[in-house]
């Protein structure tokens, strides 16, 4: 048995902030966004919370799915950028879709949060914990950049993605996880302000940074190397996966990838170039992006792949 994805849904706020927009606030141009990146424009949070979009993406891939909220027992949010310190995000979706029968938790593992979460799901289903669950991935991240940080501060993008899964004969294939603690300093946020009396030196409240090279690096490294592995492990040939849906990161990471895998790029979906870079959300929104477009047909399979903070990675072969 196997956790089965039956349902997608996404959530991007309203305000839409092209790189032209950038360019009249920082000192960077929109060529150089697009051809280090390939994104043109990112959502950004105004009204909208992780919460909000968490659950808009939530009820949205119930309806796809056909199930209502008290049906699912596992709730699974991967988020770096939660409302709340606590209760977590994973719990206030729970309340909002009355899925009061489910065990609700939120995942740190920030790009690769989403696969975590699959994984968990996946595994919860394999030891009959679980029937049906819901893996989210929402993100806020625009609170977490230094605006003034041309940096770090045009790469990302607010939004939630939303997969509901089903105990079923066939669905997840493989699941292969990594994570390198000790090259973390690579990507880092602390966000937190310390007042306590009782500390010297409290820190001030901080933003996101990063190490853009070497996280280049280790993406373009890791990424192959785990889906090789996740292939190896389902026995299946690359050539017999009909999509490879990564992180949106940056338009270079996939055609490096695409290269290595030797697949033709057409294979690799994209949505950076709307959304940007939002980190847990990313896979699971471009994953309903295509869904909607009616791409995917029950028996396809697909890869999934994810990469990012901790460093953290996981790459997923499935059968839709
Ligand atoms: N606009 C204009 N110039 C910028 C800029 C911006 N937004 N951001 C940085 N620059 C400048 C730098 O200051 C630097 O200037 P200098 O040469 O005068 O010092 C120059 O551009 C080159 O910077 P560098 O960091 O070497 O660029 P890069 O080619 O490595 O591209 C990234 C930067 C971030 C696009 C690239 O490293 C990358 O994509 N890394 C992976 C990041 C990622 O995907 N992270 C998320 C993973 S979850």
């Amino acid at each position: 048995m196997a956790a089965r994805i039956i349902g997608t849904g996404s959530a991007l706020p309203e305000r839409i902030v092209t790189n032209l927009e950038l360019e009249a606030k920082l000192d960077t141009t929109d060529e150089w966004i697009r051809s280090r990146t390939g994104i043109e424009k990112r959502h950004i949070a105004v009204t909208e919370t992780t919460t909000s979009m968490a659950v808009e993406a939530a009820e949205k891939a119930l309806e796809n799915a056909g199930m209502k909220g008290e049906a699912l027992d596992l709730i699974i949010v991967g988020t770096i950028s939660g409302d709340l310190c606590f209760p977590s995000t994973a719990c206030q979706v729970q309340s909002a879709l009355s899925a009061a029968n489910a065990v609700a938790f939120d995942l740190n593992a920030a790009c690769a949060g989403f696969l975590f979460g699959l994984a968990i799901a996946d595994a919860y289903m394999k030891s009959g914990m679980a029937e049906n669950a819901l893996v989210i991935g929402a993100e806020t991240l625009s609170k977490m950049m230094d605006w003034n940080d041309r940096s770090t501060c045009v790469l990302f993008g607010d939004g939630a993605g939303a997969t509901v899964l089903k105990k079923d004969t066939a669905g997840m294939m493989s699941m292969v996880q990594g994570s390198d603690g000790q090259r973390g300093d690579a990507l880092v946020c602390r966000n937190r302000e310390v007042n306590n009396p009782f500390v010297q030196n409290g820190r001030e409240i901080d933003y996101t940074k990063m190490d853009g090279q070497a996280v280049y690096r280790f993406a373009v490294r890791t990424v192959p190397r785990a889906i090789t592995e996740a292939l190896q492990k389902a026995e299946t040939e690359a050539d017999q996966v009909k999509y490879f849906l990564l992180h949106q990161a940056n338009i270079r990471i996939i055609e490096a990838v695409a290269k290595k895998m030797n697949q033709p790029v057409e294979k690799f979906p994209t949505n950076l170039q709307e959304c940007g870079n939002i980190s847990a959300g990313s896979v699971p929104l471009l994953l309903d992006f295509i869904n909607r477009q009616g791409k995917l047909t029950r028996g396809d399979k697909i890869v999934l792949a994810g990469f990012g903070g901790g460093l953290t990675w996981g790459a997923a072969v499935l059968t839709w």
